[in-house]
């Protein structure tokens, strides 16, 4: 038996990473460096690679992000997941977050004013396109110009291993870390040479006939 829910916003589990922006003039306190943490966000486009974060209009982020139309998504490790969650839930307009935290805001290329987190694996680099006013959230839909990339992530062979960063999601109110890895993209329908050379220590079954049973 399935219980019906009033609508709410149920889709789990989500991202959940650290936007970083400063506005035009940063040495102001009130256009300082700034971090805001943010589930509500998804990609929306492959060419051009696009994301888009929904932000509310009270919070302090907006403003400086509709200042500079540039923000960075950075993403969330074991490591910062307190300091994720803490610039959740203080606001840049009172105190300097990146002081705070302990994290370093350093030059994101291509960007003039948002800068990336030093500490975090992996930095996407956004360059405002649209806003798109929801309700209670505005959405700010924008393209990725740049990527930048711990190189202790990369390989020999140039791969990113994002399995090793210890990534973090958000999933109804609580932030985890991954678990085991279940599979691959199409390995439902992979030869057993794939997933034997992408899944060594996986036991392969012979046939997905039942896959959904
Ligand atoms: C896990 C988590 C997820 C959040 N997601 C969002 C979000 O998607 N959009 C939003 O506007 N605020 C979100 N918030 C709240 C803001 O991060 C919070 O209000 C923050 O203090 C705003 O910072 P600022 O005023 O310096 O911009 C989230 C907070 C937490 C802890």
């Amino acid at each position: 038996m399935k219980v019906v829910m009033p609508p709410s916003t149920m889709l789990n589990p989500v991202p959940v990473v650290m936007v970083s922006c400063a506005g035009k003039e940063p040495k102001k306190i009130e256009k300082r460096p700034n971090i805001i943490t943010v589930a509500w966000a998804g990609t929306i486009n492959s060419e051009p690679p696009m994301v888009s974060v929904s932000i509310r209009k009270s919070r302090h982020s907006h403003e400086l992000i509709c200042e500079t139309q540039e923000f960075v998504i950075n993403l969330v490790t074991e490591d910062l997941a307190k300091s994720c969650d803490y610039c959740g839930v203080r606001s840049g307009d009172k105190e300097d977050k990146f002081e705070k935290t302990g994290l370093t805001a350093i030059k994101a290329d291509g960007l003039k004013y948002a800068p990336q987190i030093k500490e975090a694996p992996v930095s996407l680099f956004c360059k405002l396109k649209d806003i798109i006013e929801l309700g209670s959230h505005d959405m700010f839909l924008a393209e990725i110009t740049g990527v930048s990339v711990d190189e202790k992530l990369i390989d020999e062979k140039g791969k990113i291993c994002l399995e090793k960063a210890n990534l973090v999601t958000y999933s109804h109110g609580e932030y985890y870390t991954l678990g085991k890895m279940l599979g691959f993209f199409g390995y439902s329908v992979a030869s057993k040479e794939a997933l034997k050379r992408r899944m060594p220590s996986k036991k392969t079954k012979k046939s997905n006939k039942n896959a959904n049973k």
